[in-house]
């Protein structure tokens, strides 16, 4: 029996081993923690296995078993760390075995029953287990696990480790650095030089050459490719070189001088260590001071994870879903969240600086977003999960995370603070006092006030924080939920009027703001397509648009809140007796509200930057304010209720609002912007003439008051078709010629022959000329318009004046487009 007759050799073998070095180790050795000093040695003495304190010392003191350069610079290490009574077995079985001190294994080298028979280590820092016939079995290069040496040939399928990272050599000879396995965020391929002449690789192997290059090795190339020099490349001397996956997610290669136990880095693969994915980990946000990287989190909303390790990560001091207050977007200045692949495309966007922050706030998975902001348009979502922030002042990309409100800025940097620091220091404590002192003040006087007023009110001091001023001074529409808009509602009790979409009812928030609440109906978007188109709508703002505060999306529910106006919609005025409503306006109001409306719609066709098409312009959705500032509403809803694109709407989808309809609706033509003018310029007579421009009387000789209008008009009975209300009045007429003939150029049938809502505005102001308009009915009189038919449709082409035009055939593929508008591009068509 050879394994009893072995066994009984042990304790022979033992005592052996531990007094004479032995390049040979044969199992029954040990090695204990308790006893630095007993190692197992190369024959050159060059590198020796045994324990090492682990670094950082950590207390009780625990150790790690390693193969070290002479001077004590570790190469391998089978694991974790151990208690001072650990060990390190060879076992009989043949397998390498570390234990804590418990007798637990911590690793085992799984070569147990394979016929091992002898270990050593060699000259070039190779731990070798053999069987009887001298093979070898097991051998830590096989193994390795976060450092490469030379002579150490790492093949595909192997592995460097270090934490959450990992290196690995890919089939193709790029190599790569991951973070969790699944982030590439380091990718280097060979040389193009030597790729493009070379067939496919069949087995590239990385190896470090002792005087200090990396290269890849493979059967199908001529010469090992060169893949990096260490910076003392060459340099001659007992120095050993060595290649390590480090744990701040780096590799490099170091030098270490024979028996100096230091190691100097010579070459690293990210120069750029805030490229590291995760290198502050979790939401930590990583920076420079001087030169190193430094890592911090975004602002005060976060609280760092482990105070005294930065590079942990950050978490937010109140989660999003425990949130009491509103939601809002931490605006992050040359900072990006880093994106590598495997990125899905769920994630990436092209969208606008604003609207990357604003979609990202209303949907629910998106936890942050950066918009790249150099010209790509490129907008990257985050859904929870690992964000790895990178900030430098070359940066141009902007991030935004949400956090729970108010917003609590950093302290300005350490740094700034350290170089003016003996400067500011007085000053500091001025300005400090100062503001203090106004503070208080400020305080007392608000607190004197609101006591003053509100000493009578029941809700005295119940002003919700969700409705902070800093929220709506954001310009973030805010999510109510429907409760809340119940309650401010008092049960949807006041109706305010019934548009297109939905009724509107008038409700007053806990901060007392009055708002209009629009129930809508018919919604066939999804809740996330509602939050998009939500986002867009708020992130339009004009003087002449009516402001959208907030939303509501709950269920079934969607519900938009809007500013109140106090004056209602301008159908009350124009077409409501006085009598009936006790409303009047003057010409100069009416002037105003013409002008100010085809403002609010020029900035919405031309100047936002995901223009939009309203699709509904009529008087009821226009609203005056208590100076009698016009204000467009229900913009941007359109989408919201027909899944189609506007482009192609079929005429049972048509939402829009008979009478201000354009033909081309229709005529099942492509609709423009060019449509809206159609709209504004029916309005606008009704603003001239106080009446419906369908309306049909004796009067008009039973023709639509619009062309009656008309030939009143060639015939030049101007006062005919003003307003009968205005006739003692104080009116400019001037502006009311103007207005006239506006009105015949933007309700011409062809809508090539409509001027852009830009120029109507200047039409009206009187800086730009116009000619007599033409009969509107030209066209629908004359042989031109015709239903599409299949296969192709007629369509118009842009004249390049208002006097003549052509007709051209188009395929359906080349859906005739007016190129000069801004056609219906809403955010949905970028997103999907
Ligand atoms: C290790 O060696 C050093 C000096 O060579 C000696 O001072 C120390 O006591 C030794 N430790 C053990 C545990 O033998
Ligand atoms: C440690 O455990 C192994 C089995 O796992 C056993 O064979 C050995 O005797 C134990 N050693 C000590 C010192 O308890
Ligand atoms: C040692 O391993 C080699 C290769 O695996 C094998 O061919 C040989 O038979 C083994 N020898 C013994 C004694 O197990
Ligand atoms: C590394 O690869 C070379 C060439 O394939 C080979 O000669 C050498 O023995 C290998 N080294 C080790 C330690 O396996
Ligand atoms: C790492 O990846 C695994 C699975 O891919 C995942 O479950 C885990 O959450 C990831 N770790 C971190 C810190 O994100
Ligand atoms: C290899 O690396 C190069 C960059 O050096 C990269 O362009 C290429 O896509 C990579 N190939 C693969 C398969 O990852
Ligand atoms: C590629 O390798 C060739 C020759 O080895 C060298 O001249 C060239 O500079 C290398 N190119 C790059 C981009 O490293
Ligand atoms: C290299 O591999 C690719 C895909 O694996 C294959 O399409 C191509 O033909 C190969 N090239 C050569 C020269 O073998
Ligand atoms: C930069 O950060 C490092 C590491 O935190 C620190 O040791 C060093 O003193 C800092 N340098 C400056 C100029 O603040």
């Amino acid at each position: 029996m050879p394994i009893k007759f072995r066994l009984a050799l042990l304790p022979l073998f033992c005592l052996l081993s531990q007094t004479i070095w032995a390049a040979t180790i044969s199992p029954g050795s040990s090695l204990l923690a308790s006893n630095p000093n007993q190692t197992w040695s190369s024959p050159d003495s060059s590198f020796s296995f045994g324990f090492i304190p682990s670094d950082p010392a950590t207390s009780p003191p625990s150790f790690t078993a390693a193969i070290t350069y002479s001077g004590g610079v570790p190469i391998w290490s089978p694991g974790r760390s151990v208690d001072s009574a650990g060990a390190l077995h060879f076992l009989s079985s043949g397998a390498l075995r570390l234990v804590d001190g418990s007798n637990k294994t911590i690793w085992d080298s799984d070569t147990a029953s394979r016929g091992v028979s002898s270990a050593e280590l060699d000259d070039s820092g190779n731990l070798v287990l053999r069987n009887g016939t001298g093979a070898a079995v097991w051998s830590s290069f096989d193994n390795p696990t976060d450092t490469i040496v030379p002579s150490q040939n790492f093949t595909v399928g192997k592995v460097l480790r270090s934490g959450m990272y990992s290196f690995k050599l890919v089939k193709n000879g790029n190599l790569t650095l991951l973070w969790n396995d699944s982030i590439v965020y380091w990718n280097q391929g060979l040389n193009s030089s030597v790729t493009n002449n070379t067939p496919n690789l069949t087995s590239p192997t990385l190896g470090l050459q002792p005087i200090g290059i990396l290269t890849i090795a493979d059967p199908k190339l001529p010469t090992a490719a060169i893949v990096a020099y260490s910076n003392d490349y060459a340099e001659a001397g007992d120095i050993l070189r060595f290649l390590k996956l480090e744990s701040d997610g780096n590799v490099r290669i170091y030098s270490s001088s024979k028996g100096s136990g230091d190691k100097i880095e010579r070459w690293a693969a990210v120069t750029d260590q805030c490229q590291v994915f995760g290198y502050c980990g979790n939401m930590g946000i990583c920076s420079y001071n001087d030169s190193n990287p430094i890592c911090g989190c975004p602002s005060l909303n976060f609280e760092p994870v482990d105070p005294k390790d930065s590079r942990q990560g950050c978490r937010r001091k109140m989660e999003i879903k425990d949130c009491p207050q509103s939601v809002t977007m931490l605006d992050l200045d040359h900072t990006r969240f880093l994106t590598y692949p495997p990125e899905t495309d769920s994630q990436i966007f092209f969208v606008g600086i604003s609207a990357c922050r604003l979609n990202c706030l209303v949907n629910d998975p998106c936890d942050a977003s950066t918009s790249l902001s150099d010209g790509t348009g490129l907008c990257y979502y985050k859904t929870p999960g690992f964000l790895s922030g990178y900030h430098t002042p070359a940066l141009t990309s902007s991030s935004y995370i949400k956090v729970c409100g108010p917003v609590i800025p950093n302290p300005p940097s350490s740094l700034d603070s350290a170089v003016k620091k003996k400067d500011w220091k007085m000053r500091a404590w001025i300005v400090v006092l100062v503001v203090v002192a106004s503070l208080l003040g400020l305080m007392a006087l608000e607190g004197g006030l609101w006591w003053w007023f509100c000493r009578n009110s029941p809700s005295f001091g119940a002003l919700s924080a969700q409705y902070a001023l800093l929220e709506y001074a954001s310009g973030a529409p805010v999510q109510f939920s429907y409760k809340e808009l119940q309650r401010s509602t008092k049960g949807f009790k006041e109706k305010l009027g019934a548009g297109g979409f939905g009724a509107v009812y008038k409700g007053i928030l806990a901060n007392r703001t009055v708002v209009a609440v629009k129930q809508l109906e018919g919604i066939e978007q999804g809740e996330k397509q509602f939050r998009m188109e939500v986002a867009t709508i708020s992130s339009t703002h004009h003087l002449n648009l009516v402001r959208l505060i907030g939303f509501c999306s709950e269920g079934r529910h969607r519900l938009l809140v809007y500013e109140f106006m106090k004056n209602g919609s301008l159908d009350d005025f124009l077409f409501a007796t006085e009598e009936q409503s006790g409303k009047f306006l003057s010409w100069e109001n009416r002037f105003k509200i013409a002008l100010g409306t085809a403002r609010g719609i020029t900035y919405l066709h031309e100047e936002c930057r995901d223009c939009i098409v309203h699709c509904d312009i009529k008087p009821e959705n226009i609203l005056l304010d208590e100076n009698y500032n016009s204000k467009v509403s229900d913009f941007g809803l359109a989408k919201l209720v027909s899944p189609k694109d506007h482009r192609y709407r079929t005429l049972t989808s048509v939402r829009g609002t008979r009478g201000y309809l354009a033909p081309e609706w229709l005529a099942n033509l492509p609709i423009t912007s060019k449509s809206d003018i159609y709209s504004y310029g029916m309005v606008l007579l009704e603003i001239v003439s106080g009446r419906r421009n369908f309306e049909v009387s004796e009067e008009t000789d039973r023709r639509k008051f619009s062309i009656w209008a008309f030939d009143e008009f060639e015939k030049g009975n101007i006062k005919g078709i003003i307003d009968k209300r205005l006739a003692d009045q104080d009116v400019d007429m001037d502006q009311v010629m103007r207005a006239i003939q506006v009105t015949f150029w933007c309700i011409q049938e062809q809508p090539s022959h409509r001027p852009m809502m830009g120029k109507v505005v200047q039409m009206l102001e009187g800086i730009t000329e116009m000619g007599k308009p033409p009969s509107p009915r030209a066209i629908i009189e004359g042989p031109i318009i015709e239903r599409p038919v299949s296969g192709t449709s007629t369509s118009l082409v842009a004249p390049s004046s208002f006097s003549s035009f052509q007709i051209s055939e188009v395929s359906p593929s080349a859906p005739a487009r007016d190129m000069e508008t801004a056609t219906a591009s809403l955010i949905q068509s970028d997103l999907s």
